[in-house]
């Protein structure tokens, strides 16, 4: 079985092949053009995905040494996401899929992120507690078995990535600033300035970031006014905000896998490639958890984790109910296809 993704749900172009469950190619073509605007601009993005689709399309075919003919499935996230990117993406995989005459899986990019640890590590254990910590989203997840999930808790406004990329801006860091936060907290000092960490100690496994913003705004005026930080400042900034952010995500993480009773952890999204979270995440392993981290390919957007969704449900869904999806999913307008009567 050889499963063809397609992933276009934000500012990253990903085609990926799969076959018998091994990730043959995944190629992620990201956006550079944003950096100048400070975030994503919805407009850009889908307009990239445009030029960019057929090559990487191509390219994946090529690096997995595969023709379009051996395709027998096209997996393509449908959401959630940008809907002027998630229409570039799914119209290339609509159109694959008739000229091909193959089925065509609409993917969930959340249940993407949930499980993409399973592409290198098959073997981590149900049930497990699943972070999903990215630019667009932050949440917790009780993962019971293969696409049997709930969620357990979410932010109630910024995402963390968000949190990270609206105080780099502030700081007058480049876009995207998680990274740069995490090169410069390495030099700066994390007890500098205590920024708040909301929700922390509450009975729940929500998240609240937008809080942060502000007090990095007010400790910015009320200490520098119209002056920058000098360098030696800047970085003890940056890692006094990495640390209440990233403190929040381990307590609330850690609580949740205590609480579910689970020995194993996953952590995705673009946030987890934060050096900082995985060192944290480490010193509070011990032999009660086990912490897994997807490598850089498949913890950012990418193609490969819609491939193996889309190998989950042809594995667990009959064929009726995948044809039904792709019925659904074709026909998913306001009006219905017009029949002519007798
Ligand atoms: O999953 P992703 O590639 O795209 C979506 O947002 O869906 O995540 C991008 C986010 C950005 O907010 C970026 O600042 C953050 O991941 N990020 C990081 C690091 N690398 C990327 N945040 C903190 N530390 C990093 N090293
Ligand atoms: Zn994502």
């Amino acid at each position: 079985m050889i499963i063809l993704a397609i992933e276009t749900s934000c500012d990253d172009t990903s085609v990926a092949i799969m076959c018998e469950g091994e990730i043959l190619s995944n190629v992620i073509a990201s956006q550079a053009i944003h950096s100048k605007w400070g975030g994503v601009v919805p407009e850009l993005a889908s307009r990239e995905h445009v030029g960019t689709i057929s090559q990487t399309f191509f390219a994946c075919l090529e690096e997995s040494g595969i023709t379009v003919f051996d395709i027998d499935a096209i997996a393509v996230t449908s959401s959630p996401g940008l809907s002027g990117s998630l229409i570039v993406g799914t119209s290339f995989a609509k159109g694959l899929s008739l000229a091909l005459n193959k089925p065509i899986l609409p993917i969930n990019h959340i249940e993407g992120h949930i499980f993409s640890c399973l592409i290198e590590n098959p073997d981590i254990n149900f049930p497990f507690i699943s972070l999903v910590v990215s630019g667009g989203h932050t949440s917790l997840f009780y993962v019971k078995s293969f696409l049997v999930y709930e969620v357990i808790g979410s932010t109630i406004d910024d995402a963390a990535g968000e949190a990270y990329d609206k105080t780099a801006k502030m700081l007058g860091l480049g876009y995207p600033g998680g990274p740069e936060i995490d090169r410069r907290a390495k030099l700066g000092n994390p007890n500098a300035i205590s920024f708040p960490r909301p929700l922390l100690n509450k009975d729940n496994y929500d998240f609240s970031f937008s809080g942060l913003k502000t007090s990095v705004r007010y400790y910015l005026r009320n200490n520098f006014g119209e002056d920058n930080p000098n360098e030696e400042e800047l970085n003890d900034l940056c890692a006094s905000i990495q640390a209440a952010i990233n403190e929040t995500l381990v307590g609330k993480t850690l609580k949740a896998a205590k609480n579910y009773n689970c020995y194993d952890i996953t952590i995705n999204g673009g946030v987890s490639a934060n050096s900082n979270l995985r060192e944290l995440f480490s010193v509070k392993k011990n032999k009660l958890v086990k912490v897994h981290f997807p490598s850089n390919q498949y913890s950012v957007d990418n193609a490969a984790m819609i491939a193996l969704i889309g190998k989950m449900k042809l594995d667990n869904c009959s064929k009726e109910s995948i044809d039904k999806q792709f019925r659904d999913y074709s026909f998913t307008v306001n009006s219905k296809p017009i029949r002519a009567t007798k």
